[in-house]
């Protein structure tokens, strides 16, 4: 059995590698020895860029494109892969988009491309890659933590990544009999694009607050993430399939009301 966390010899389709946890998690494939597959949907110069860092680092890989909410554009981005790998040992789905609504204010067709994307996308990739992976295949999904708690204007995305935490779940045990394992990471706060735009004009204020309410101190890094799915995806971690791993720092160990209370006791 394989051991270890060098991917030498494995080929790797990562969605959302343009920007991002996705473009890390690319570089971080690489820097293991996997050949990379770099997913975008609009940025082509970034992803350009991603696949310049994945070749860096000693590998090499190809561009693929696509709007993963629409499923000809996904069949057609499978072909184009199958056209250069017969074989797929790593599906990393790292793309997402959405509008940071209140319920009140979603209309259906915030909540069709949201979740085209992110439940439509990952349920007809998984099922048009499959026949490319065999024993020792590794899925994993990027949740969030707005499947666990209430985020102001995160129910569209956090609604959408809970179906995906569950989907992940059910992907495990229909997968395991084949030795391919599936898993979800759930970042916390990471300092991307995205977190830019959701906190908007708030960002720097939301950054120091966030990272106040961690345990190490910090806002998360793209390099993070890409370290816990780079482990889920290794030799290694062979026997953790169905799990959630949060990455966040400690962000979710909080408890706000306590947190105000002084850190040592109040009596003498
Ligand atoms: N950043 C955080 O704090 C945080 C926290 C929790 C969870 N996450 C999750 O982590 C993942 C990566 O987030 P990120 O912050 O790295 O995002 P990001 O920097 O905003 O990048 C988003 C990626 O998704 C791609 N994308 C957008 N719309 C698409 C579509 N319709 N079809 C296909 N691809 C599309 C983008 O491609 P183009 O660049 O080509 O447009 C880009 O590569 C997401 O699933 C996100 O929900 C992030």
């Amino acid at each position: 059995m394989e051991s270890g966390f060098s991917l030498a010899g494995k080929w790797a389709l990562v969605t959302g590698a343009s920007r991002g946890i996705g473009a890390a998690t690319a570089r971080w494939l690489a820097g293991q020895g996997a050949r990379v597959a770099v997913h975008y949907h609009r940025q082509r110069e970034a992803a350009q860029a991603t696949l310049a860092q994945v070749e860096a680092a000693g590998s090499s890989g190809l561009l693929l494109q696509a709007d993963l909410s629409q499923p000809d554009e996904l069949s057609a981005m499978v072909r184009e892969f199958r056209a250069a790998s017969s074989q797929l040992d790593i599906l990393v789905m790292a793309a997402a988009a959405t509008a940071f609504k209140s319920v009140a204010e979603i209309r259906p067709h915030h909540l069709a491309r949201t979740y085209n994307l992110v439940v439509g996308g990952l349920v007809q990739l998984v099922q048009e890659a499959l026949p490319l992976m065999g024993p020792g295949g590794r899925v994993v999904a990027v949740s969030g933590q707005g499947t666990a708690f209430t985020l102001p204007r995160y129910a569209l995305l956090g609604s959408a990544k809970g179906a995906v935490e569950v989907f992940i779940r059910y992907l495990a045990r229909e997968l395991g009999g084949l030795g391919i394992t599936a898993n979800c990471v759930s970042p916390g706060v990471i300092d991307t694009d995205s977190a830019r735009f959701y906190a908007g004009d708030a960002y720097a204020a939301f950054v120091q607050t966030v990272a106040a309410s961690t345990a190490v101190g910090r806002i998360g890094t793209a390099e993070d993430v890409a370290a816990a799915i780079g482990f889920l995806v290794s030799p290694a971690a062979a026997y953790v399939t169905g799990q959630v791993l949060v990455v966040d720092g400690g962000l979710a160990l909080a408890s706000p009301p306590f947190m105000d209370l002084p850190a040592s006791g109040a009596r003498e």
